[in-house]
């Protein structure tokens, strides 16, 4: 298979739009854009689309895939019973990087769903996305699109790397604006809960609902509450350790470290110029949450091409 690489100019040519319409409803994959990170898209009626995602990504079967919306209108197709609540989520933070897990209708097929009775819906904001929902006029699931178990695409250099000639079409949608994903928010009980962390905090959450719920994490023996909690994920090829603390305490550690490794250090602007090695990188200023989001899992990326894979990263926090 060869890839085909389209622009956003691109998607104004009615032969382009007519290609990714057609390319989705015969069951094949688009890697597209979304403001969170890139997603592996397929069309969630179609079963053959779906398997091609799971087998791509190299995904267990069990963990359910989210439906991507352009808008609401067909919310109540797919969905049902909702709490109150649910209309101030969806007016507050729709379309954007919140995907709500409702409890499904019958028109929604088994194998999105990794045999659970819930759907969880998103309806994306970025302006790519949203045009190729409108090509196509159906509901598309898209897990984010990495290999499973590995940090997220937010840049298409990581897309092109990991999925050249194995999809049919990948849409260019430059930096992820915001470079983490969306919120997973069960609205199935009375109580929202939070089953994987976003960008909408649970702050956010409960300014707009009201007492809100985490997930706990979840045993190997149940079905996944919150898959993305039991799989291994976001693990870069080297060994990641996570440094937190007291700054002095974290830097005094990290440079300790360096002295019998081989390391990388993920970090702020504040504190990069601390570690002498040729392998720093600065996700932002510590202050400023919207920028550091959206480098996290390009720094990732950037330290497991550069490092070997028995070397070690250090991330900040
Ligand atoms: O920002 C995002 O959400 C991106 C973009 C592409 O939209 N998509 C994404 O999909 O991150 P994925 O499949 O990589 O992560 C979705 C998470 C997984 O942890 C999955 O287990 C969980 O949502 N999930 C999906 N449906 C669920 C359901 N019915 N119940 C519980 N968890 C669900
Ligand atoms: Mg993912």
């Amino acid at each position: 298979m060869k890839t085909r690489i389209y622009t956003k100019s691109d998607l104004l040519k009615q032969e382009v739009k007519e290609d990714i319409k057609n390319t989705l409803l015969q069951g094949k994959n688009v890697i597209f854009p979304t403001e969170t990170v890139y997603g592996i898209g397929g069309y969630a009626l179609s079963e053959k689309g779906i398997k091609g995602i799971y087998q791509v990504k190299g995904r267990p079967s069990d963990n359910p895939l989210i439906m991507h919306l352009e808008n609401t209108d067909d919310l109540m197709k797919y969905t049902k019973n909702h709490q109150p609540y649910v209309q101030k989520l969806i007016d507050a933070y729709w379309p954007g990087p919140m995907t709500l897990v409702f409890e499904m209708t019958d028109v929604v097929p088994s194998f999105i769903t990794g045999g659970l009775s819930t759907i969880g819906i998103r309806i994306p904001s970025n302006e790519l996305a949203q045009t190729v929902l409108n090509i196509c006029k159906v509901p598309i699931c898209a897990p984010s699109a990495n290999i499973s178990g590995t940090p997220s695409s937010t840049l298409l250099k990581h897309v092109i790397s990991d999925f050249t000639d194995r999809v049919d079409i990948i849409i260019d949608g430059g930096k992820s604006e915001i470079g983490l994903e969306s919120t997973v928010i069960d609205v199935t009980k009375e109580t929202p809960v939070i089953l994987r962390p976003g960008f909408i905090t649970k702050q956010m959450v409960e300014a707009v609902t009201g007492p809100v719920s985490m997930s706990s994490n979840v045993r190997d023996d149940e079905i996944p509450k919150a898959p993305g909690m039991k799989y291994k994920h976001y693990a870069p090829k080297g060994n990641l350790t996570i440094v937190s603390g007291d700054d002095l305490d974290v830097v005094k550690y990290i440079q300790k470290q360096m002295t019998s490794r081989s390391v990388g250090v993920i970090t702020f602007d504040e504190y990069k110029d601390c570690f002498e090695t040729d392998y720093v990188y600065s996700i932002g200023s510590i202050n400023n949450d919207q920028e550091v989001a959206s480098n996290l899992f390009i720094a990732l990326r950037e330290m497991e091409h550069n490092l070997y894979k028995n070397e070690y990263i250090f991330l900040f926090c």
